[in-house]
């Protein structure tokens, strides 16, 4: 199957590093052109967007700030005169234990919603408006296995904010499929990611928790955001994809 992208344009939150970044690298093999999101790790951003080619650039915003969000995606259709496809991938996963004290807890729940589900519903408010005016888009949602299976008990924030992608995504299919937009979510289990090695032990993972005999890689994850970037899944529009080495099966 050849898949084509040249001419189109997208998006792609947190790709300055690990699952994010492998998604630029191959959305540009397929021809596109990657807005490069990054907030700390700018020299890492501007040389992917180097390497991914066909006009790629970097685009710098804090989306733990609501305003920068919005800003964002004013600013690459500024640049690239449209976007034709969403991929909210920028997260964080930090620990908050229910015996914080309590404005401790609060500051981390807030700060885990704002990144990962306030600025993706406000980038998914603006592609929404953004396509429905250019007759269609698609979104690509990188929630978590956590959405479904649950997350332990240190990471209550992360779990409910990757939730809320998934039911969001859901209902911006259902409401706007007519429209031509489509949204997806993928739900990944642990990816070897800076993310995932600062808090786990990949041979314990693998050993206990993978039907697999190796961990996932952002390269299993890549191909299917290229896939439904391309337009041939949509008819899978609304849908969760799992890809999480059989760790957990709904
Ligand atoms: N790795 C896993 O095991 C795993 C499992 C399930 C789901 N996921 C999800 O997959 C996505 C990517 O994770 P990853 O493992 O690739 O993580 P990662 O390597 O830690 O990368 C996180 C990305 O998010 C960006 N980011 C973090 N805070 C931000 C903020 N305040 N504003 C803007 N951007 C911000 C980072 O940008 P800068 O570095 O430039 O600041 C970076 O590009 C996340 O949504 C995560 O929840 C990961």
């Amino acid at each position: 199957m050849l898949i084509d992208l040249k001419g189109k344009t997208v998006l792609v939150t947190g790709a300055s590093s690990g699952i994010g970044r492998q998604i630029a690298i191959e959305l540009g093999a397929a021809g596109a052109a990657v807005a490069v999101h990054y907030n700390l790790h700018e020299d890492e951003a501007i040389e992917l967007a180097a390497e991914t080619g066909n006009g790629s650039k970097a685009f710098k915003a804090d989306l733990g700030i609501a305003q920068a969000a919005g800003d964002l995606f004013d600013t690459v259709v500024e640049e690239y005169g449209q976007v034709d496809v969403l991929v909210n991938n920028a997260g964080i996963f930090e620990p908050c234990p229910v015996e914080s004290p309590k404005e401790e807890w609060l500051e981390s729940w807030n700060r885990t919603l704002a990144v990962n589900l306030t600025s993706t519903g406000i980038l998914c408010r603006a592609a929404i408006n953004h396509f429905v005016e250019k007759g269609g888009g698609r979104i690509v949602n990188i929630a978590s296995r956590a959405a479904f299976r649950g997350e332990t008990r240190d990471y209550l924030a992360y779990a409910a904010s990757k939730g809320g992608m998934v039911s969001l995504s859901r209902s911006i299919a259902r409401s706007f499929g007519k429209k031509g937009v489509k949204s997806f979510v993928i739900a990944p289990g642990f990816v070897r990611t800076p993310m995932a090695e600062a808090v786990i032990d990949e041979e314990v993972v693998v050993r206990t928790e993978l039907a697999l005999g190796e961990m996932t890689t952002p390269g299993d994850i890549a191909p299917l955001v290229v896939l439904m970037a391309s337009g041939k899944l949509d008819h899978a529009t609304g849908s969760t994809v799992d890809i999480n080495a059989g760790s957990y099966m709904r």
